[in-house]
């Protein structure tokens, strides 16, 4: 049985796509669900699925290695991000390398780095005049946005669409990939005999 933690900092759709990708499968479980915001939709997606969550304090996050201890109890093998905000310290990056990914709703290198998240990236792409836009999901290293890429799909823009059907077009790309995604990098990581 392979264990996922899922961080997240808002809604939380893509976590409950996830969750409910991997619901009844007998080898990968969602364990966790891990916010910065106690107040997040993802919380109470946690609540609806009887999910343990756990939020997160900033300065035992970035000043102690006290997660790792928690993840041990499950134990938890990989990590989705899915909009989660903060940076990961390096010390969970490095414990967590090649079973870290994260979705970024752009077509990196473009549109990302600090800053650059949820509408902030579709309000860019839009002042652009891009005529595609799409979905990254990539490794995690210790910069935002940079890791290696694993996936990228695109969807085409016309000049109609407002930032707003920028995102929505971009919202379902992920949800049609991302679970399936981590269930193939998760599948790489068992053939590679990551623990
Ligand atoms: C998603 O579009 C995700 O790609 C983005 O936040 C949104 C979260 O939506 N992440 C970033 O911008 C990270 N740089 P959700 O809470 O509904 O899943």
């Amino acid at each position: 049985m392979k264990r996922i933690a899922i961080f997240a900092s808002g809604t939380g759709s893509n976590a409950q796509q996830i969750i409910e990708h991997f619901q009844g499968n007998d080898n990968i479980r969602i364990s966790l669900i891990v916010s910065n915001r106690s107040k997040a939709g993802v919380i109470q997606l946690a609540h609806t699925h009887n999910l343990p969550h756990l939020v997160l304090n900033r300065e035992d996050f970035y000043h102690t290695e006290n997660i790792l201890k928690e993840f041990a109890v499950y134990p938890i093998d990989f990590i989705a991000l899915a909009g989660f905000l903060w940076l990961i310290p390096d010390y969970l990056v490095q414990a967590y390398a090649g079973r870290m990914v994260n979705i970024h709703p752009a077509l990196l290198p473009a549109y990302g780095g600090k800053g650059m998240y949820g509408k902030h990236v579709h309000q860019a792409v839009w002042e652009a005049k891009e005529k595609v836009s799409g979905i990254t999901i990539h490794l995690v290293n210790e910069h935002f946005d940079e890791g290696q890429i694993l996936f990228q799909a695109e969807c085409a823009l016309t000049s109609e669409d407002l930032p707003e059907d920028i995102a929505r077009k971009v919202l379902q790309l992920e949800h049609r990939h991302y679970a399936k995604v981590i269930e193939d990098q998760l599948s790489r990581c068992s053939k590679l005999g990551y623990q």
